[in-house]
């Protein structure tokens, strides 16, 4: 019987209540309410941008171009990014003592920015930058810097190597230690909650799937729907900041 969505936001409240080891794996639909763009919806990154892959990274100067061009245009307004109210209920649901871990996909920082403590970022942070070569470490600001000079394609001060963001690109592994955990946790947990990602990237998509396996409930807050749908107990098809509010506010 299909639920109205107060009902749905009560049963979400008692499944959490009753549960002893909630977590939430998250996308970049938690983030399109603080105003960065999501990568498949309408108007998404990938309409908007080609996908640069770690290959073509390393061995394509062109490809480079192309990528840092899109970097200049989105790396201020992903900066200057506030949480907004999804953030903002995960990490209240956190301090209540009621939400363990965040497994995030996102790179933007703004689950700690709001305040949650335990957060595995499975595709790395938007802050990091490395030489490939000498691996000294570039600060966010000195690649704005670098992004002001005509040439996109950035180069070590000391040693020449190309510098790319520690972000993980398509084609390259995730960090192992991110991903065991993120594993381990969805093993362990009970109760997950799915939150804006459409599930189509692996291995973070496989995350929910082992928590569906090894017994958790799943609730999901997705916009549109996803092949993986069936799989959860309770769906919201709604915005992920309304309806984690909602939850916080009824719990
Ligand atoms: P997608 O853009 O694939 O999916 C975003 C999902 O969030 C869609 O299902 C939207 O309907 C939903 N959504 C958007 N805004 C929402 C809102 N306000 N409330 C609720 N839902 C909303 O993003 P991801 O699944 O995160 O990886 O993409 C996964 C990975 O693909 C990213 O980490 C990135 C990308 O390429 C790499 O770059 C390696
Ligand atoms: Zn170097």
């Amino acid at each position: 019987m299909e639920l109205f969505y107060n009902e749905k936001i009560i049963k979400a409240c008692e499944l959490i209540k009753k549960s002893n080891y909630t977590v939430a794996f998250t996308g970049a639909g938690v983030s399109t309410e603080s105003g960065i763009p999501d990568f498949r919806s309408p108007g998404g990154l990938w309409q908007r941008f080609r996908i640069v892959t770690y290959q073509e990274f390393i061995f394509d100067r062109q490809a480079r171009h192309e990528f840092w061009r899109m970097k200049k245009e989105l790396i201020q307004e992903m900066i200057n990014a506030k949480p907004n109210n999804a953030h903002k209920a995960l990490a209240e649901l956190e301090k209540m003592g009621f939400l363990k871990h965040v497994i995030t996909q996102n790179i933007d920082g703004l689950h700690q920015m709001a305040g949650n403590k335990s957060v595995i970022e499975l595709h790395g942070n938007q802050k990091g930058f490395i030489c490939l070569d000498c691996e000294k470490s570039y600060s966010i600001n000195e690649v704005i810097n670098m992004l002001k000079e005509d040439e996109l394609d950035l180069r070590c001060e000391i040693c020449g190597g190309i510098i790319k963001p520690t972000v993980v690109f398509f084609g390259e592994p995730m960090p192992e230690k991110e991903l065991t955990m993120a594993q381990k946790i969805a093993n362990e947990c009970d109760l997950m909650l799915v939150i804006g990602t459409s599930l189509q990237v692996e291995p973070a998509a496989s995350i929910p799937r082992i928590a569906y396996k090894s017994g958790a409930k799943l609730i999901f807050i997705n916009k549109a729907e996803t092949d993986w749908d069936w799989m959860a107990e309770i769906i919201f098809y709604d915005s992920a900041g309304k309806v984690l509010k909602d939850i916080v506010e009824t719990i």
